[in-house]
């Protein structure tokens, strides 16, 4: 089956994107046929600056292929490179009333707030909708946030095939409830929004300053703790195996050890967890060419699954005469 995944190149990952969607991913390769592509003509839509749009795309590519997205046996691309994609979103714009977008979250949250929206953002969704049509895409797993937009995909392949005949698949979204949300240093959801993440690739002293400030009872050292509801525990939690979870929950009910031990721990056990990634990391940092030619390739495998579909929505509409 086919998994299909658009990341936005936004910046510095955190193990909440890491467990929520980057790690799942990564997982299904052996499995699903997946496709992942750096959706950087959607990045445009927040307003990023030129340079720094580039830079996190290849950025965003660096680490995913250093956390174990595998160019052989997925495919993974860069959204720009496989430009049938813009043209498929201007058909569609012709199946796709009004109404459908001034519905959509991304624009009304902007407009509730006062803020000016340009149409970039509001035509978001039908871009998506390309991206997932033009690939034919069965399943698309998502976070919550982003089920409105393929049920507009949805929509506008259900529109768009009444006209034309069968031409797309209509895809389906898919919230993995198993999919854990992270906690934050403040112990709500783990956002960049919210100032509140551990980065996966960050320096270690940075990372170690980061891990102290997590907000924990105030507790005697001696006294025995609480490890349920503490957020130290619920994020080493994510990086242990079931055995040494018992035996950090032992820790904590023995007492005799503050959290800035288990802080300590932490800090430890995440460094160590990342560590052959960051490596990894490191090897493709010193070689951007490789991870670009990465992308050529990953570009070239997407346009043999892209080009077919762009000719038959060519043909059907009449735009090849
Ligand atoms: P942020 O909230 O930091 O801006 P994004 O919205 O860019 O993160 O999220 C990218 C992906 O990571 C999404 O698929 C989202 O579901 C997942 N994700 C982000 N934060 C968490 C979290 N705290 N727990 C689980 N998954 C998360
Ligand atoms: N809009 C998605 C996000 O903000 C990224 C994305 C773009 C996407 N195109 C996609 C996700 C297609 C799934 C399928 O996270």
């Amino acid at each position: 089956m086919r998994l299909f995944t658009g990341i936005q190149p936004s910046g510095d990952l955190h193990i909440g994107n890491y467990f929520g969607s980057i790690e799942p991913m990564i997982s299904a390769q052996d499995e699903h046929d997946v496709f992942a592509f750096i959706a950087n003509y959607h990045a445009m839509s927040s307003g990023t600056g030129a340079e720094r749009l580039a830079e996190l795309t290849i950025q965003a590519a660096t680490d995913f292929l250093a956390l174990g997205m595998d160019p052989k046996k997925s495919t993974f691309w860069v959204q720009s490179d496989v430009k049938e994609v813009v043209e498929l979103y201007w058909v569609l714009s012709a199946f796709t009333p009004m109404g459908l977008l001034e519905r959509a979250h991304s624009y009304k949250d902007k407009m509730a707030k006062g803020i000016a929206a340009n149409h970039n953002l509001f035509s978001y969704p039908v871009l998506m909708a390309a991206d997932i049509l033009l690939f034919s895409s069965e399943v698309v797993p998502v976070g919550k946030d982003q089920i409105q937009h393929v049920e507009i995909a949805r929509d506008i392949a259900i529109k768009f095939n009444n006209a034309y005949g069968d031409i797309f698949i209509l895809p389906e979204y898919k919230v993995d409830e198993n999919v854990k949300t992270v906690p934050g240093t403040d112990g709500s959801k783990m956002s960049k929004s919210y100032g509140n993440t551990i980065n996966i690739f960050g320096e270690e002293k940075k990372q170690q300053k980061v891990i102290k400030k997590i907000v924990t009872e105030n507790v005697p050292l001696e006294a025995p703790k609480e490890y349920e509801n503490c957020n130290v525990y619920n994020i080493a939690k994510l990086f242990l195996s079931e055995n040494d979870c018992i035996e950090l929950q032992n820790r904590y009910k023995k007492g005799g050890e503050g959290h800035g031990h288990f802080k300590i721990y932490l800090a430890e056990i995440l460094w160590e967890y990342y560590r052959p990634y960051r490596e990894k990391r490191e090897y493709y940092a010193s070689h951007q060419d490789e991870v670009r030619e990465i992308l050529k390739m990953g570009a070239d495998k997407a346009r043999k699954v892209a080009i077919p579909m762009i000719e038959k929505v060519r043909s059907v509409t009449g735009i090849k005469y």
